[in-house]
């Protein structure tokens, strides 16, 4: 009755903002990621009937009842799936700077789903897991795979089809992804509230899902050149036709600061000296930038001379979430 599992965190290269089913969480459209190596989430789970309640530990720190609903309400889940009826500890702990605002809720429930499901006993399908994964969060379904991966909307109204899966291995496009962190400042609406709150107010938001579907045929076309200037192009546009939907919405969510807009600025100059970098920014202020290994060195040395940016996190595509042997 108890597992132990290691996810890493996933970047979108063609985004999700926006739900088809809020209960079931599917998506509104499909999207793609890269998983990458070096951050990652253990979530040890076990099972034990002498407790009355389930009680979730986040690096080191115990969680009160408020904090951990969303992880007993996937704990409830997988409760009622495998038919188990004891409460577990769970606890899980992320190797990345406390201070980056990297918070990922992707990788932390694909290690929640992998640990939780092996040790209620549930043998699941890689699909039937990024489907469990998904209930905890949209993003989190693409983390149970490594490297390339797409995330589909699905068509069943159960959210079965809702699942991912890996459309390049990690090792057959060795790029390098680099997350300048601009602020460590962890306040800010969620991923949750945010495209809630746009779907309902936002004008633009049915041209959002209706535009993605083209920008993830390109996009899988891209990486199947392994084009990077394709992709990037397209990784680039998602990414600010996102954060133009989020600023149309009533309140407008404006997630960048000062060194999101450097480092862009950045990454538009060095490509205009021929440096093939791209950027992509999420529901925060940390940049993603995406390279080729043999223009690193000078990318790395632009963005850290910025004032915005505190720290470079280096990372590349990586492995699938996976199990921990005892
Ligand atoms: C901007 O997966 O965090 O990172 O399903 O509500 O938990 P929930 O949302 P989440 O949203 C990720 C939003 C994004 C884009 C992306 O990763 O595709």
């Amino acid at each position: 009755m108890k597992a132990t599992a290691i996810a890493h965190p996933n970047f979108a290269l063609i985004k999700y903002w926006g739900k088809a089913d809020r209960t079931l969480n599917i998506p509104a459209t499909g999207s793609i990621s890269v998983t990458v190596d070096r951050l990652l989430t253990k979530t040890e789970v076990s099972f034990d009937n002498a407790l009355d309640q389930d009680i979730v530990t986040l690096d080191g720190n115990q969680l009160d009842p408020k904090e951990a609903a969303r992880v007993v309400a996937f704990m409830d889940l997988v409760r009622k799936m495998s038919g188990c009826r004891w409460f577990a500890r769970v606890n899980s702990i992320n190797n990345f700077p406390a201070d980056a605002g990297l918070a990922s809720s992707a990788s932390a429930f694909a290690a929640l789903a992998l640990a939780a499901s092996n040790a209620a006993g549930l043998k699941m399908k890689p699909g039937e897991l990024s489907a469990l994964a998904r209930r905890g969060s949209g993003s989190a379904a693409r983390s149970i795979f490594g490297g390339y991966v797409e995330m589909h909307a699905g068509t069943s109204p159960n959210g079965l089809d809702a699942i991912a899966n890996p459309i390049a291995e990690a090792s057959s496009w060795p790029l390098v992804i680099l997350i300048a962190v601009t602020s460590s400042d962890v306040k800010r609406i969620n991923s949750t509230d945010g495209m809630n709150m746009t779907a309902k107010t936002s004008p633009f938001f049915n041209s959002w899902i209706t535009s993605t579907q083209k920008d993830l045929e390109n996009m899988r076309a891209g990486i199947g050149a392994r084009d990077l200037a394709r992709v990037g192009e397209l990784m680039e546009h998602s990414c600010l036709k996102m954060h133009g939907l989020m600023l149309s919405a009533r309140p407008g969510l404006i997630y960048w600061n000062d060194g999101t807009l450097q480092v862009i600025e950045t990454i538009r100059r060095l490509r205009r000296q021929r440096q093939n970098a791209y950027f992509t920014v999420d529901a925060g202020p940390q940049v993603k930038v995406i390279c080729e290994p043999d223009h690193l060195l000078r990318v790395k040395e632009a963005l850290s001379r910025l004032s915005g940016v505190s720290r470079i996190i280096e990372t590349m595509p990586g492995p699938a979430a996976r199990l921990l042997e005892d």
